[in-house]
């Protein structure tokens, strides 16, 4: 869900409001609306789609100079026109939107209820706006019935409010992401900076605790005491053609070709001259060599736990947790550990906690991030941004490559190894990935299995987490049953499941001990008269058991899961296609899941 707000001069803010909507879709919603002062208070709000709540505005009256609009994605109460945000008081006095949850709403409910309040959704929202109500009854101004309010909920929030007959936006933040945006012409706050990334590029990261009084010519940030706070103006270097898709027919796709650059960009100024060794300037006061867990979910998880074996490889004691099922009551944590949270937005509220607990157990916590400012950077003690740009699809794709580049970095700087052989190979790793992308037979592959019924995925050592990964991604945007294993499991039980409907898609690259196995695994999916696909670099060595090849360059053993991981995410993204899914926005699901 997202929120944006802008106050300006003119009549346009409706027309920013909805762009910054449309901007927002990515992170998942299922209802949109906004609020403007014209000056007196009107909302729209819609269930669906924001083009939806675009086709209701009433297009000639829609005026006014302050907004706020809401894209949400339901955590209490079903998505329909009542529950979707903004939400207001018994008088329509006051407009609020919210991400986040609040704890403790159905007690204020109840006590805003008794003295006579109505409540129209089943949002937890909806307590806030009755709650100013009732301080602005008591003759407290806006801001300070704002500020009375957000000291009565408990929860995670980025609140946004306006009034009726006021010029100015309050909003508030506790661990959930709100940015500010100066304008020319106005300002803005939203979720994240696509939001209005069209209009300036000067942005101010709120912290947790802190308020904003936001109107056309100036923000104002104080504390919970009401202090005024100096806060820093950061320059967002994304070019506002980088939140658009830049030609490709959805972002996924644009953001699977933006992988060399990712990679580069990641790797700048990362490793000496020569590639004799890793320079991660973050780490330079990190001494450790105990324990590592790594806390992640998703497609985070499966670079963690890519980590994770980089990390064994290299002589360290290292394990990866799903962070909704870290335990540090149940398992060993001390401030002899070192905990990783690996996490793309920053802001996932699973690995969040999982953070929060480790750092309670005492471990020293450091974020592998992609979003500068999020709320994993600013709580962890260490933090290695992995650089990959603004990933807007739902699908995760370059910040999975950048987040399993970042942890080869950070397992080679923990382990104090220098590895010529790796970094040499590492540095020519984007001119593999685009050889991949040049000459892809993918699509035409993907066209003859698009009917299957299933798909499954097998690999060994570091090509475990890539075939998980691979059936993650087919399942998130193919809406077809995937699933992906360790090679040498599907003999105890998989085998069952397969068909000559069901397609195995399977990892044998860089020769040995562990291609022998899966070829032979793979001899196994022939029989049963499965269609295989095999990624490989080594061509001959699948020939006769393998139905497809999808080729990749040949590079070091820790990179060809990475190399292979591209091949797999075109199979899903021309799958997808041609099943004509709306891909960079699948069904029932969000880019940043923000709530345990
Ligand atoms: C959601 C997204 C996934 C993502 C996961 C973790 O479920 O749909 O694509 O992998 O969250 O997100 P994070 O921002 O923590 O990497």
């Amino acid at each position: 869900c997202g929120i944006i707000g802008y106050v300006g001069s003119g009549d346009e803010t409706a027309d920013i409001l909805m762009s910054g909507l449309f901007n927002l879709e990515y992170r998942g919603y299922d209802s949109a609306g906004i609020a403007l002062i014209e000056p007196s208070l009107t909302m729209y709000k819609k269930a669906g789609e924001v083009t939806e709540l675009e086709r209701s505005l009433p297009s000639d009256t829609v005026r006014g100079a302050v907004g706020i609009g809401h894209t949400r994605w339901s955590t209490h109460g079903a998505p329909s026109d009542a529950n979707a945000h903004p939400h207001t008081d018994c008088n329509g006095d006051v407009a609020v939107v919210h991400n986040g949850i609040i704890e403790n709403y159905q007690e204020l409910r109840a006590e805003l209820a008794d003295s006579g309040h109505e409540f129209e959704s089943e949002t937890d929202t909806e307590v806030v706006p009755h709650l100013i109500e009732s301080f602005l009854e008591t003759g407290a101004n806006p801001e300070h019935a704002f500020r009375l309010a957000i000291d009565r909920i408990d929860g995670s929030y980025a609140i946004a409010a306006v009034f009726e007959d006021t010029e100015a936006v309050y909003a508030v933040r506790k661990h959930s992401p709100l940015v500010l945006g100066l304008g020319e012409d106005g300002n803005y706050l939203a979720s994240d900076v696509p939001a209005f990334i069209a209009h300036t590029d000067r942005v101010i990261y709120l912290e947790d605790g802190e308020f904003v009084r936001l109107t056309e010519d100036e923000v104002v940030v104080t504390n919970t005491t009401g202090d005024v706070l100096e806060k820093t103006v950061d320059t967002i270097d994304w070019d506002p053609q980088d939140a658009g898709k830049s030609g490709y027919g959805h972002y996924m796709l644009k953001e699977i070709n933006e992988q060399p650059q990712a990679i580069r960009q990641c790797l700048q100024g990362r490793t000496s001259e020569h590639q004799q060794s890793v320079l991660l300037e973050e780490l330079a006061d990190l001494d450790h060599d105990g324990l590592v867990q790594l806390v992640a979910c998703g497609t985070s998880y499966h670079a963690a736990m890519y980590g994770e074996q980089l990390l064994q490889e290299r002589g360290m004691q290292a394990q990866s947790f799903f962070a909704s099922e870290y335990d540090a009551d149940r398992i060993a944590v001390d401030n002899e550990t070192l905990v990783i949270g690996v996490t793309q937005s920053g802001e996932t509220a699973d690995t969040l906690s999982a953070l929060r607990e480790a750092n309670r157990a005492g471990a020293a916590t450091l974020a592998v991030t992609n979003v500068v400012g999020s709320s994993a950077a600013r709580e962890c003690e260490y933090v290695v941004y992995i650089r990959a740009g603004p990933e807007i699809s739902v699908a995760a794709t370059k910040s999975f490559v950048s987040q399993q580049i970042t942890l080869a970095l950070i397992a080679s700087t923990l382990a104090d190894v220098s590895l010529p052989r790796f970094l040499r190979a590492l540095q020519r790793l984007p001119d593999h990935i685009q050889r991949v992308l040049d000459r892809t037979t993918t699509p035409a592959v993907a066209s003859e299995i698009a009917d299957s019924e299933a798909y499954f995925f097998i690999g060994r050592g570091t090509h475990v987490p890539v075939a998980l990964e691979g059936a993650l991604k087919m399942k998130e945007i193919t809406y077809k049953h995937a699933e992906g294993f360790p090679s040498g499991e599907l003999k105890h039980g998989p085998l069952a499941l397969l068909t000559p409907n069901t397609p195995v898609i399977a990892l044998v690259t860089n020769g040995g001990e562990t291609a022998t196995k899966t070829i032979g695994n793979v001899n196994e999916v022939a029989a049963r008269d499965a269609p295989v696909i095999a990624v490989t670099d080594a061509r001959e060595s699948v020939e006769g058991v393998s139905d497809t090849v999808l080729e990749v360059p040949r590079t070091h053993p820790w990179l060809a899961p990475v190399l292979a991981n591209v091949q797999l995410q075109l199979l899903s993204y021309w799958v997808a296609t041609r099943l004509g899914r709306p891909i960079d926005k699948p069904r029932h699901l969000a880019k940043t899941v923000t709530v345990e």
